[in-house]
């Protein structure tokens, strides 16, 4: 016997069987209309790019060890895009002078990242992302959380099932650069360990951090300021805070952002956390994460933040940017741990589709015929190609939950009528075929009723 090839797709990517795809769809379109409410319009971009604008402004990690690469003949290496947000940049950069300012957009695309595969994390997953560029002011961050609050709350899900985590990067700078004294250039260090601080063990944190840096002082620090609970509390954890520090921009930005959520009640659903950092390195001033509060799902299901220099990788113009990437895999986990999927979803709904049993083949012509009619009417219609035993065709339709199937036999053919049969009722009658659409709508009626 030949060999078989295995049926199972790649490690970490998925096949979606049609009842997956429904699933799929339901979330997409739930989060369409939050884009359609907020007017931001849908782009695409391609799923390759070259590796180096990712290598510019991305992350390390995310480029030398969880990429797809492709290597063209000539030596050009691209990229399997493991994100977006690079290539939204270059498109903004491509017509910037003409787009309208602020840019509203989002895009749903499919990307790669060769992780270890693990429940919330594939190598292949969808990342719908929403983004506002041009728009500097704190009320863009604000936009963006709304945005987030209104996706959960569309499909059901309460501020006390999931909290975006924020901070603000320029709030971190500030802190090394004053209070522990880091120099500007181990400042990505302290991203680096503090993004690492709720994805490892607190040991292995430790051990992290005290092989990252020497002075026993900034050591201390990064370990206290990793479980600050507010920004008073994080700025406690220093002896000294000199009043300068209260008029800078980082802790400005951050205590600012918090007044304006306070007055745009949506407290509840935010919590500052000191060690939301994010792993990428574009990120400049507000970031976030959004996590399930519950136990079942420990990873991050959004995540995003506010970009000042991305469009440098592609020219001198400066235009801000914020916004999030949301695993659709992550949201739909979340959505099914809270039962927050309708069970319709997942099934096909017949009840509107039309049935042809021609109980022989010389019936073919005359059905095809029919369904042209009534799909020209925009019914659904199958047409059963077996022509043979009624009671068999009939069970079919019936498994399928279809209400309403046309019976096309040798007299009818002669006389050009339709047997029409309600399937509930188990009613049928005969009429003239160029009544069947009317005949059709009065059955769905009565059913309506
Ligand atoms: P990110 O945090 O790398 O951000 O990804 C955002 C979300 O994508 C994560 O919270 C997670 O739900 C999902 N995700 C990431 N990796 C995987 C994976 N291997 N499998 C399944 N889901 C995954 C970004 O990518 C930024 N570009 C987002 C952004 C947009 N920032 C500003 N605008």
């Amino acid at each position: 016997m030949s060999k078989k090839f295995s049926k199972d797709p790649l490690r970490g990517f998925k096949d979606f069987y049609p009842e997956d795809l429904r699933e799929f769809n339901w979330i997409v379109e739930n989060i369409k209309d939050i884009a359609e409410i907020y007017s931001y319009e849908e782009f695409k971009s391609p799923q390759l790019e070259p590796i180096e604008i990712f290598a510019a402004k991305s992350s390390d990690e995310l480029v030398n060890e969880q990429s797809f690469i492709i290597e063209k003949k000539e030596g050009e290496r691209l990229i399997l895009i493991p994100e977006l947000t690079p290539s939204l940049a270059r498109m903004i950069a491509r017509r910037s002078q003409e787009l309208k300012k602020p840019i509203r957009w989002y895009s749903n695309p499919t990307c790669f990242r060769y992780e270890r595969p693990q429940r919330g994390r594939r190598r292949m997953f969808n990342q719908i992302n929403f983004d506002i560029l041009g728009e500097n002011s704190l009320y863009a961050e604000l936009e963006i959380f709304n945005i987030i609050v209104d996706i959960f709350n569309e499909m059901g899900a309460t501020g006390d099932q999931f909290q975006i985590f924020y901070n603000s990067r320029r709030f971190i700078d500030e802190m090394c650069k004053n209070l522990l004294k880091i120099p500007q250039e181990k400042i990505p260090m302290v991203y680096k360990v503090l993004d690492k601080a709720d994805k490892i063990e607190e040991g292995e944190f430790e051990k992290f951090v005290s092989d990252t840096f020497e002075e026993e002082f900034i050591i201390k620090g990064i370990l206290k300021l990793k479980d600050a609970k507010s920004v008073e509390e994080t700025l406690s954890f220093f002896e000294t805070v000199p009043q300068e520090f209260y008029n800078t921009e980082g802790y400005l930005e951050l205590v600012n952002f918090q007044k304006l959520l306070k007055e745009s009640g949506l407290s509840d659903y935010c919590t500052y956390s000191s060690s939301v950092v994010r792993g990428l390195d574009y990120y400049t001033g507000i970031v976030f994460e959004v996590f399930d509060t519950g136990k079942e799902n420990i990873r991050s299901i959004f995540g995003g933040g506010r970009y000042d220099d991305l469009l440098s990788l592609y020219s001198d113009e400066k235009i801000s940017g914020i916004g999030f990437g949301l695993g659709v895999l992550m949201l739909t986990l979340f959505l099914k741990t809270y039962d927050l999927i309708p069970k319709e979803v997942y099934k096909k709904d017949y009840t509107d589709t039309i049935y042809i049993a021609s109980v022989n083949e010389k019936g073919s012509t005359y059905a095809i015929e029919l369904a042209r009619t009534i799909r020209d009417e925009d019914f659904p219609c199958i047409i059963d190609y077996k022509f043979k035993n009624l009671k068999s065709q009939l069970k079919k339709a019936n498994e399928l939950g279809i209400l309403i199937v046309l019976i096309i036999g040798p007299e009818e053919i002669e006389r050009n009528k339709v047997t029409i049969r309600n399937m509930v009722s188990e009613e049928q009658k005969s009429v003239n075929s160029e009544d069947i659409v009317e005949e059709i709508y009065t059955i769905l009626d009565e059913f309506e009723e």
